[in-house]
């Protein structure tokens, strides 16, 4: 569909506010952000010069908020709606649960409502996360498909990382889809399931089709440096530069498949153009799964920092799953979408932008 009028929740953030800008060229876009200051170090200046600088109009604003949301709506009265705004960090979820149902959980349920007010919006578009997978899919060592359980905190603490199924059995990981049940192991999770849950639900069969994107990990040029809970990539550079060790969390061999932010844009405009919603949710990474290890390595050789501290600490925190790495296919065949970017050319970018960053704020 070619929407004429976009509001995007979230759309002064990483994600949000580089799909802003680019919908921006072929039509009326709004944003709807409370530039949390966790995330807006700086209060939000640079990015919303960027914005207006797009022609963006910026509704200050939380989604928390009902009058403010059903306001965002009057305002812009969008065909097109993209959902990002949320609180997003898995282990303060574990912390601040009430924080998270109420922004995740109770701020869609207001977009819901106002969505059903307006009228108009033909299709909503939601960022929904692979961390609704908990474990993801795994096979036992016959290579049949097997459940791996939310791994048990008695067997974390000695040291016991690896997937296991109900029986005890060790099991392998493999690439995950929306054939996959979910199996949230966190709060953040879970409250992002339910978001996919209150707009299928509360939208079925009305005139406002729902399209949700799974992402795993997205990073890049853009991702809040300062903001401690989410973007390890992002964290791991502000340690770098601040002249700080990377300690690696359980035996170093946890997986994650990341995803740059340039081609997650590319997903979400492919998703509110396609004429028709696919049914099933949506895997958006680069198919392809990378120890934290490894990227550590990678940033601090890029770095020039290859002599700092790195350690494999064998801590492990609430909510963490050990293993992240998407099934693209759907993508591909429902979107029209393929990856674009290499790690190691994404991994160049991010250093390169956090340095200059990094620097203008010292
Ligand atoms: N970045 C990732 O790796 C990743 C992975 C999976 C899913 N997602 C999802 O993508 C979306 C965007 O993530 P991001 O990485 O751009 O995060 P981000 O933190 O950079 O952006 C989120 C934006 O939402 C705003 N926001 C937070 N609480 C709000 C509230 N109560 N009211 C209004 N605005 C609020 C923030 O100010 C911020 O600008 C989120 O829904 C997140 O769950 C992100």
């Amino acid at each position: 569909m070619q929407a004429t009028s976009i509001l995007i929740t979230g759309g002064a953030g990483f994600i949000g506010s580089r799909l802003a800008e680019q919908l921006a060229a072929d039509a009326c876009v709004t944003v709807l952000d409370n530039f949390l200051p966790q995330v807006h170090a700086d209060g939000g200046a640079l990015v919303r010069e960027r914005l207006m600088d797009a022609g963006v109009s910026i509704i200050e604003g939380d989604i928390a908020d009902p009058a403010a949301v059903s306001r965002a709506m009057q305002v812009s009265s969008p065909d097109l709606v993209y959902h990002l705004a949320a609180e997003t960090g898995t282990g303060q979820s574990h912390d601040e649960p009430t924080r998270y149902v109420t922004v995740n959980v109770t701020g869609t349920a207001h977009l819901l409502e106002a969505i059903r007010a307006e009228g108009s919006v033909a299709r909503v578009v939601l960022a929904g996360t692979r961390a609704v997978y908990g474990e993801g899919a795994a096979c036992d060592s016959d290579g049949r498909p097997a459940i791996a359980e939310t791994r048990d905190p008695a067997r974390l603490a000695r040291g016991q990382f690896d997937l296991q199924d109900a029986a005890g059995r060790t099991l392998t990981p493999l690439a995950t889809d929306a054939a996959t049940a979910p199996r949230p192991t966190s709060i953040y999770a879970s409250s992002k399931l339910m978001q996919e849950y209150l707009l299928r639900q509360g939208l079925w069969g009305s005139g406002t089709d729902v399209s949700v994107l799974r992402l795993q990990n997205v990073y890049g040029a853009g991702q809040s440096l300062h903001n401690p809970y989410t973007g390890v990539l992002s964290i791991f550079c502000r340690l770098i530069c601040d002249g700080q060790g990377i300690e690696i969390y359980e035996d170093g061999t946890i997986t994650r498949d990341f995803v740059h932010v340039d081609d997650v844009v590319q997903a979400f405009i492919a998703a509110g153009r396609a004429e028709t919603v696919p049914e099933r949710p949506v895997d958006i990474g680069s198919g392809e799964g990378t120890t934290i290890l490894d990227a550590a390595r990678s940033l601090l050789g890029l770095w020039e920092a290859e002599g700092r501290p790195l350690w494999i600490s064998g801590a492990y925190r609430p909510g963490d799953v050990r293993h992240a790495v998407a099934d693209i296919s759907a993508a591909q065949a429902a979107l029209g979408w393929t990856p674009q970017v290499t790690l190691d050319e994404g991994l160049a970018e991010l250093v390169d932008w956090s340095r200059i960053t990094l620097a203008e704020v010292a």
